[in-house]
């Protein structure tokens, strides 16, 4: 998802510790050395189908992990979905802050999110962008907090509970994993608005973006 701008004071990521002897210990481990790779755009057929759980918890994964967190990085997005780089596996990584400015980074491998329901239940409309639509905004409401449920990058279970934009890109990141772009949660006309405002902007950012910088706005 793409942030918006919010300027959280960075902060080093949690790490869940390990007492076992392999190299790699926590999440924060993964946060590093990863390559940045193109994002995938809507239309493309990974992005609009349901993605495959995830059940080994290796180095293959770990680098996925890795290159998304680099990517995420590098676009200058709160969370990247795994099928934003090309590939079709229950994951996605985050690094967002919540509505107290508290930043959470981490990993969600087959998640689920759980919303409240009745009177806890209150919809908030806030500007919505998606890194594989670079550009365009519009608002969506959802709800205001989510609850997401999965495993981390060594199969241990995690729960995080998020408020504000965290609350949003839970879902937004989970949505991506089932092939749900927030664009088909729009009606047609702020859709149709979304995909004006996207072609304005698209002619900056290379098609391999974020690899090659988005080009500066200036004619
Ligand atoms: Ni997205």
């Amino acid at each position: 998802m793409s942030g918006g701008g919010s300027n959280v004071p960075k902060s080093k990521a949690e790490g869940r510790q390990m007492s076992t002897g392999r190299d790699l210990t926590s999440t924060a481990d993964l946060t590093n050395g990863g390559t940045v790779l193109p994002i995938t755009r809507w239309g493309t057929s990974v992005m609009h189908s349901r993605t495959r759980p995830v059940t080994s918890f290796d180095d293959e994964l770990h680098t996925l992990v890795r290159n998304m967190f680099a990517t995420m990085a590098a676009a200058e997005g709160v969370g990247l979905a795994a099928t934003q780089v090309g590939t079709d596996l229950a994951v996605f990584v985050f690094d967002c802050p919540d509505d107290n400015e508290v930043r959470h980074v981490g990993v969600f491998c087959n998640p689920e999110v759980e919303l409240p329901e009745g009177p806890d239940r209150n919809f908030e409309s806030l500007e919505e962008g998606c890194l594989s639509l670079p550009g365009a905004y519009v608002g969506l409401a959802r709800p205001d907090h989510a609850i997401c449920r999965g495993l981390d990058a060594f199969g241990e279970p995690v729960e995080v509970a998020g408020t504000g934009l965290l609350a949003r890109c839970l879902q937004h990141e989970t949505d991506h994993l089932a092939g749900v772009v927030f664009g088909d949660r729009l009606p047609n006309r702020a859709r149709k608005k979304l995909h004006e405002q996207h072609e304005q902007l698209a002619a900056n950012y290379p098609a391999d973006w974020p690899v090659s910088a988005k080009v500066s706005a200036e004619v």
